[in-house]
């Protein structure tokens, strides 16, 4: 392997920037080129494709976004798109691609490996933390750090008031965010996807007042959650409790920017540093991951077909400590 090819796709994440570091670093020790594809598989069908060397990814560990820009690309979806793009890699010499993205970008590159054989490992990059085979995605730490940082300004002003505040965070389909940061907010009660009656629980909970001293409270809503989003949740608690007159804050995509944490930046320089090497051995068709501290390599196919379990043991923690 003389040359390899890298891009960052889908939503951005905090992290990719020192996920691309690793791997252009990783490659110069081993003497491998390194070709940027920018705009993720947008990029690779327009032949945006140019060579990065090392001075290319100083500064930029602490940076948020990434510096080779993303796309979720339609035309990639379609054999001419996917046709073009190898075309693209070829002309360029490229002989294995390391991506950094969330499944749809691994569903995508599972695709493009069966029709041309090019070698491909992922690294898991997607503020969501839900991808199979791997205990963190890169971006994630920052994500739950930025809504604990908005949440504990909320705190104040909720108190102030004695307000209900729904406070809603990304995730269509995936409650991690809002779990983890429900818990480390302190949240009273935590709305996601993965969870069907909690809504009724929460209602349940400021029914029984004699149970509840708190004067007032932040509950946590994942943007998928299944009774709607934080505006169509407010409003219809409301309707229960018309006394009441619940706040509502979109987080949105301040989430997905800022500089990456530092459990963020180590995981990513982990991963893209393993991905080079990966190619290097010859592996193909894998997503990269830790788990339990250990590097692992999962076939990309069953990255794609499993879900990520849901964590009840810490949604049952949030709702004892929520008491
Ligand atoms: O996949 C990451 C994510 O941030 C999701 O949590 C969110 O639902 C989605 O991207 C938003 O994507 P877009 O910016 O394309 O609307």
């Amino acid at each position: 392997m003389k040359r390899i090819g890298v891009f960052t796709s889908g939503g951005d994440a905090p992290g990719m920037n020192a996920c691309i570091r690793a791997v252009v670093r990783a490659s110069c020790q081993r003497e491998i080129e390194v070709y940027g594809i920018r705009e993720g598989l947008q990029g690779m069908v327009e032949n945006k494709i140019a060579l990065l060397q090392t001075q290319d990814v100083a500064n930029i560990i602490q940076r948020g976004g990434t510096i080779l820009q993303s796309s979720r690309s339609k035309e990639f979806k379609t054999p001419t798109g996917r046709e073009k793009s190898m075309q693209n890699l070829k002309t360029h010499g490229i002989e294995g691609l390391v991506c950094i993205g969330g499944d749809g970008s691994y569903a995508a590159m599972k695709v493009f490996n069966k029709e041309f054989s090019i070698p491909v490992i992922g690294c898991p990059g997607t503020i969501d933390n839900d991808i199979y085979g791997t205990d963190f995605t890169i971006g994630f730490d920052t994500a739950v750090n930025t809504v604990v940082e908005a949440v504990d300004k909320i705190r104040d002003t909720a108190e102030s008031h004695n307000n209900v505040f729904f406070v809603e965070v990304m995730g269509r389909h995936s409650g991690a965010i809002a779990l983890y940061s429900g818990i480390s907010s302190g949240a009273e009660s935590i709305l996601l996807p993965e969870v069907t009656n909690d809504y009724d629980d929460l209602i349940l909970k400021f029914k029984n007042k004699s149970k509840r001293k708190k004067r007032f409270s932040i509950v946590i809503v994942a943007e998928g959650d299944e009774e709607g989003n934080a505006i169509q949740i407010a409003n219809k608690f409301k309707n229960s409790f018309p006394e009441l007159s619940p706040k509502v804050t979109v987080l949105g995509h301040i989430q997905r920017g800022g500089a990456p944490s530092a459990n963020d930046r180590i995981l990513a320089s982990r991963l893209g540093a393993a991905a080079v090497e990966a190619l290097i051995d010859g592996k193909t068709n894998f997503a990269l991951g830790v788990v339990d501290n250990n590097l692992t390599f999962t076939p990309l196919e069953k990255a794609i077909n499993n879900k990520k379990e849901f964590n009840f043991d810490f949604y049952n923690l949030a709702e004892i400590l929520s008491l």
